[in-house]
């Protein structure tokens, strides 16, 4: 990609910059997939051989060659984005006065407003016809519920285009989830599948063994799992899932679809969410302490660890079809993953009154498992599909076997990180795995209606509040263990 770009990041000295976005620009300017000036901007004062040494410091071993070849082409500029940014303009236009620009807002989402707006009154986001590219990428959390995202939005659209807003959801750049959109659209054998007279449940599961992240329990404790997790990352996932078949690879086809399905949403009619909050507790052998006793965490807060939801999307596709979603900290397990549970044969003809029997909502008696499809997303990334063969021997009897495919095991190494991959899309100005304003407007319209249920405490290394079950009413199975 030629000519040089410049990739602004304000918060350059940040946790998100050290940890993400600067090995995600060496693994770009490694494979020469663009040619790249990174400026960082933040208050405190650093000269450019500063700035280059405090992320050498911060770096893994494995990204300190990539980093010595790049090192010359990053540079540093002080400034305040609630102020002045004159300086900033100034610095950009001696590196590169006609390049494209891609302002990269790693801050606290209070300032992008002020970022916006003193870009804006520095010239620094004017695109007229002819001008190089101008794009700004925001970071997550976009807006706090729907009136303040609405809000945002229309602060953001008097000052640049939709066009030239990348609103990041950073699950969209794994591998695994863009999957989900290349597996249905590719494979026909699904798709006859892929509704409600077959599937007969969708669980969704984002499980983590950690808890509340060093530095970030101020944050956390102001938004909880609810708004970390199942409002941006997991409904992407659930749409992606769920979304028509887009008529072209389109950005704005495909993300019509997605908006479609998120507008399609309705919560479970009775009591649709379980909410919890991990107490002390053992994982692994170490005994780890509650949420509360985390520091940071205020005395009377009310944030879940925990949240588990039941929903179904009302249209001819899905209607009836449970979408079961949960994300919990502390559990005893770290992955993630899309389960589809497929429905049972209507009639059992094998083993119907083996040890494993169990009795389905129709009352007949099974002890064959469903057939399921999962796609693990971390921390393998992965498709297996589930189902069952006869033991050999001279009864009927059936075993659980799987066909399997592992990302590593096929394509070999790492994939390259979320981050690389989305920053790559926003440099050549491909919006398809950014959230456009109507959807992330749409994912909060669903999460303002998610009511405050009591908050359940959780011992740290269980599977979450026991009352998570009840979700499945009148479902055959349970929540995955991975
Ligand atoms: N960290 C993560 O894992 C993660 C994950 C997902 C999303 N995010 C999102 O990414 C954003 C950044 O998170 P973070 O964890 O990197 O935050 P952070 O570690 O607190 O860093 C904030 C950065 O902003 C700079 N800053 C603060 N006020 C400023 C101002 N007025 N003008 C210019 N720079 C200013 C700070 O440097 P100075 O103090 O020197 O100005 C620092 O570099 C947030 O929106 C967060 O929600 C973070």
């Amino acid at each position: 990609m030629n000519p040089p770009i410049q990739i602004v990041i304000f918060g350059a000295s940040g946790d998100l910059t050290a940890r993400k976005l600067v090995p995600a620009l060496l693994g770009l300017a490694q494979k020469g997939s663009a040619d790249l000036q990174l400026i960082g901007v933040a208050r405190r004062p650093l000269t450019d051989t500063g700035f280059r040494a405090q992320l050498r410091g911060q770096l893994p071993e494995a990204d300190r060659g990539a980093f010595e070849a790049f090192q010359g082409c990053i540079h540093y500029v002080q400034g305040d984005v609630e102020g002045d940014l004159e300086g900033l303009a100034k610095r950009l236009d001696a590196l590169g006065p006609s390049v494209g620009r891609l302002f990269y807002l790693s801050l606290r989402p209070n300032l992008f407003v002020p970022a916006v707006e003193n870009l804006a009154c520095a010239g620094l986001l004017a695109q007229e016809n002819g001008d190089p590219w101008r794009r700004v990428v925001i970071e997550k959390p976009f807006g706090w519920d729907l009136a303040s995202a609405r809000a945002l939005n229309h602060t953001l659209h008097r000052l640049l285009r939709e066009e030239q807003i990348y609103r990041i959801d950073h699950y969209l750049g794994k591998e695994t989830v863009q999957n989900l959109f290349a597996f249905r659209f590719n494979n026909a054998i699904f798709e006859p599948l892929w509704n409600r007279h077959h599937i007969e449940l969708v669980q969704i599961t984002v499980a983590e063994e950690l808890g509340v992240e060093r530095g970030r329990a101020a944050y956390y404790d102001t938004v909880g799992a609810l708004r970390d997790m199942l409002q941006n990352h997991m409904l992407q996932i659930l749409a992606l899932v769920a979304m028509e078949p887009p008529s072209s690879l389109d950005p704005e086809t495909i993300r019509d679809q997605k908006v479609n399905v998120l507008k399609s949403i309705r919560l479970w009619p009775s009591e649709p969410c379980v909410r919890g909050r991990y107490g002390p507790g053992d994982i692994g052998g170490q005994t780890v302490k509650g949420y509360l006793q985390e520091d940071g965490v205020g005395a009377d807060s009310d944030a879940e660890t925990y949240v588990a939801l039941r929903a179904e999307i009302v249209n001819w596709r899905w209607s009836g079809v449970p979408f079961l979603l949960r994300h919990g900290k502390r559990l005893p397990k770290r992955f993630s993953e899309v389960r589809v549970q497929f429905k049972v044969p209507p009639i059992q003809l094998f083993d119907r009154f083996g040890e494993d029997a169990r009795t389905l909502p129709d009352g007949l008696t099974c002890s064959l498992r469903p057939n399921h499809l999962t796609l693990s997303i971390q921390p393998r990334e992965a498709l297996s599909l589930g189902f069952g063969v006869k033991v050999p021997g001279s009864g009927m009897t059936m075993a659980p076997a799987e066909l399997a495919f592992d990302y590593r095991d096929r394509f070999g190494g790492q994939t390259a990180p979320a981050y690389e991959r989305l920053l790559l899309d926003a440099l050549q100005g491909d919006p398809t795995l950014f959230l456009r304003d109507d959807e992330v407007e749409a994912s909060w319209q669903l999460a303002d209606t998610v009511c405050k249920s009591p908050l359940l405490e959780y011992p740290a290394g269980s599977w979450g509040p026991p009352e998570a079950e009840n979700l499945f009413h009148g479902c055959e199975g349970g929540w995955s263990r991975g």
